[in-house]
């Protein structure tokens, strides 16, 4: 770590980042998001007990932890891993307030619809206002009671009890709604089937497997369908959680836009349902290598390492966006450096995330100096062009989003004038220590 002295982000902070030096260095980026909680919740409704090691210690994943406490597993932080004794699972004193995490209420919903307990549900400013229908809908065809706050929202009350199967069509290729479902379906009678025109990422289905669960999956057109087996039962197990792709995809972007660069995150994630940034930055003519592939726990997992590139404007369209949803920011941020115009297209569902990213990209993008506009769901930017860089200079608002922060603040590491964000706490519901992995690189990121 360098020597810059501790960013900690606390409420009304700001954060900005200059223009870099060269970055350099190896580094590993904390535990994946969403193999985080899951590990947190199948062990809970194992049997037995389940150690966890690189679980991702961000406040989201920290909020699951809590979650399943409070429904009866214990868990508990020892020896530098987390073990989780699932246990007869009970309903909750208190409401449960997931924070930030979209993963954590939707996952959790699921697993309590087919227990016999209760549990209330809460979050943020943010979660509150995101969308539970698509979760709700499905449960509720599946046999499960639920009580919800006007137009589906948080807060709401999960009555669990039996449950029957279901054949859902996964249309937004969610795999917070495909999660839910199985997860509901693992006390369920009868077929539990969930079909995907496009794969959302298969972590539930490769952990279920690894916890002792039959499931099966087959392509179906261009994408595919996944069906639970006879044995639904899940015994505790070790789970390993490597690093988080989408946290990455900063320290690698960076390297990528400031010349000079060179940086390797050691242990990333690989599952190829995760990695569109990587194929369209190797599209955009970025120099990035991959090393040691090895597979951990049924997923895939290796060393990336980026070098300053000169990046052309591309055009995405919208197949690629499960294997890359929570990367357009960080994308756009690539686009904004690179010769020529980039087009990303099929980009609805950024609309309902921590943020409406659609319109917060926008905005960052032009307080940064950078042309850009929105048609529909498309988002075109226009690059500064390779020899040169983006002006910067601006204030990005991020709706309190922790991926518009840190996207932001790595356009600022390349740009001719920093750039300064608003409620930089947020990058620890993902990302503790964002600020000083990437001063340990090189980065300039100081209080504003
Ligand atoms: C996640 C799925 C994605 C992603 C989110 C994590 C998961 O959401 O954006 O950050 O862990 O299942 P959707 O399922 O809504 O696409």
């Amino acid at each position: 770590m360098s020597e810059a002295p501790a960013l900690t982000a606390e409420a009304g902070d700001r954060l900005s980042a200059g223009r870099a030096e060269a970055l350099r260095g190896s580094v590993r980026v904390p535990g994946d998001k969403s193999i985080s909680h899951r590990a947190l919740i199948l062990a809970a409704m194992a049997e037995g007990e389940s150690r966890i090691t690189g679980l991702l210690e961000g406040q989201d994943v920290l909020d699951t932890a809590a979650a399943v406490g409070a429904l009866g597993a214990a868990v508990e932080r020892r020896e530098g891993a987390w073990h989780v004794a699932g246990a007869p699972w009970r309903s909750p004193d208190k409401v449960i307030d997931c924070g930030n995490s979209g993963t954590g209420v939707r996952l959790l919903m699921g697993a309590v619809a087919g227990r016999p307990v209760e549990a209330t549900f809460t979050g943020d400013d943010s979660l509150r206002g995101r969308p539970m229908g698509r979760v709700i809908e499905p449960l509720r065809a599946m046999g499960g009671r639920i009580e919800a706050a006007p137009g589906d929202r948080l807060p709401l009350t999960v009555h669990g009890g039996t449950l029957h199967g279901i054949r859902h069509l996964n249309d937004k290729a969610s795999a917070q709604v495909k999660s839910a479902i199985l997860l509901a379906g693992l006390s369920a009678d009868g077929l539990v089937e969930v079909i995907e025109p496009r794969a959302s990422r298969d972590h539930s289905e490769i952990m279920l497997k690894a916890f002792g669960c039959e499931i099966e999956t087959a392509p179906a057109g261009e994408g595919r369908v996944v069906r639970l087996g006879r044995r639904r039962f899940l015994r505790g197990t070790d789970v390993d959680v490597p690093g988080d792709p989408s946290s990455a995809a900063f320290p690698l972007v960076a390297a990528l836009i400031v010349p000079g660069s060179e940086v390797t995150v050691r242990d990333m994630l690989l599952n190829p349902l995760r990695t569109g940034l990587l194929t369209t930055l190797s599209e955009m003519g970025a120099a990035i290598s991959i090393a040691n592939r090895r597979e951990v726990g049924g997923e895939t997992v290796g060393d990336v390492t980026a070098r300053a590139s000169g990046l052309r404007g591309i055009e995405v369209g919208p197949a690629r966006a499960p294997s890359m949803i929570d990367e357009y920011p960080i994308l756009a941020v690539a686009a904004a450096c690179a010769d020529g115009v980039t087009r990303l297209h099929g980009l609805g569902e950024l609309r309902v995330k921590e943020s409406d990213r659609l319109e917060a990209i926008l905005a960052g993008l032009r307080a940064g100096g950078v042309e850009a506009e929105s048609h529909g769901d498309t988002l075109e930017i226009q690059g500064s062009g390779s020899g040169s860089a983006p002006p910067g200079g601006g204030q990005v608002s991020t709706h309190g989003d922790h991926r518009i922060a840190m996207s932001f603040l790595v356009l600022g590491m390349a740009a001719r004038a920093p750039v300064a964000v608003d409620r930089p706490e947020m990058i620890a519901t993902s990302f503790p220590l964002f600020a000083e992995l990437m001063q340990s690189l090189g980065a300039r990121i100081e209080a504003a």
